[in-house]
């Protein structure tokens, strides 16, 4: 049984790596299983609320009663994130960003020539998808609660501390490491104004689950 603490409201979560064409057939990408990001959504859904789950490309199946979009690049997620912001009232955004995109797609895949000469890559900025949707009059004005996530080898609580004021977010969620990717637990460090406490060690479905009692503790009363 699962209280509905989010009944009546839209949940939208971002997850996954983003994947940034070179050519039809490389690119780069982030190390990101999507799990929790999955079970983020999959808990706002048992939870009660309407969940949109913007996806980079992974493989992991979709929750019941989640709508998925699937995306692949930072821009993509973006576009994908604004379509859906509006009618949202809580962003939660677990996605692995690439920070970087080349600054040009070859439409033909690069050929090696045969000569030893190797290509060199420029690259462009992406977008932050998290800042933006912070800094929108949506989130200003108190109507959407913005969530992020930080990932760091270490000085977490500091990282993460910093990371809240810089993305503008009322929480910020550390992955305590080490490194969880692709794995089905983790502990998490919360961080928000009045401080931080840790969710210790257990599945990404039960951390979801705590998570999304935190957020719905933190959200103004429904109406007002
Ligand atoms: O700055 P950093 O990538 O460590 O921040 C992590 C947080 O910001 C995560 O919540 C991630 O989903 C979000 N992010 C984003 N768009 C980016 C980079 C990070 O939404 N381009």
């Amino acid at each position: 049984f699962t209280p509905k603490t989010l009944a009546g409201r839209r949940v939208l979560v971002t997850a996954g790596p983003t994947f940034e064409a070179i050519d039809p057939v490389r690119g780069i990408t982030n190390l990101s299983s999507g799990k929790m990001g999955f079970a983020i959504a999959r808990a706002a859904r048992e939870a009660g609320a309407d969940v949109t789950l913007v996806a980079g490309p992974v493989h992991v199946p979709t929750p019941r009663g989640v709508q998925r979009v699937n995306v692949q690049s930072a821009q993509e997620m973006l576009a994908a994130v604004q379509r859906n912001v509006q009618a949202a009232s809580v962003f939660i955004a677990t996605a692995a960003v690439a920070d970087w995109r080349p600054a040009s797609q070859s439409s033909q895949k690069i050929k090696k020539d045969g000569s030893g000469q190797t290509p060199s890559l420029e690259f462009v900025e992406n977008p932050d998808i998290l800042a933006t949707v912070a800094k929108s009059s949506h989130a200003l004005q108190g109507d959407l609660f913005c969530v992020g996530f930080a990932a760091e080898s270490h000085d977490l609580l500091a990282h993460a501390t910093a990371k809240r004021v810089r993305k503008g977010v009322p929480l910020l969620v550390g992955n305590i490491g080490p490194a969880t990717f692709g794995q089905d637990d983790n502990a998490l460090l919360l961080v928000d104004a009045q401080g931080h406490r840790e969710l210790p060690r257990a599945s990404k479905r039960v951390l979801a689950q705590q998570l999304m009692g935190e957020i719905a503790a933190r959200l103004p009363p429904l109406g007002s």
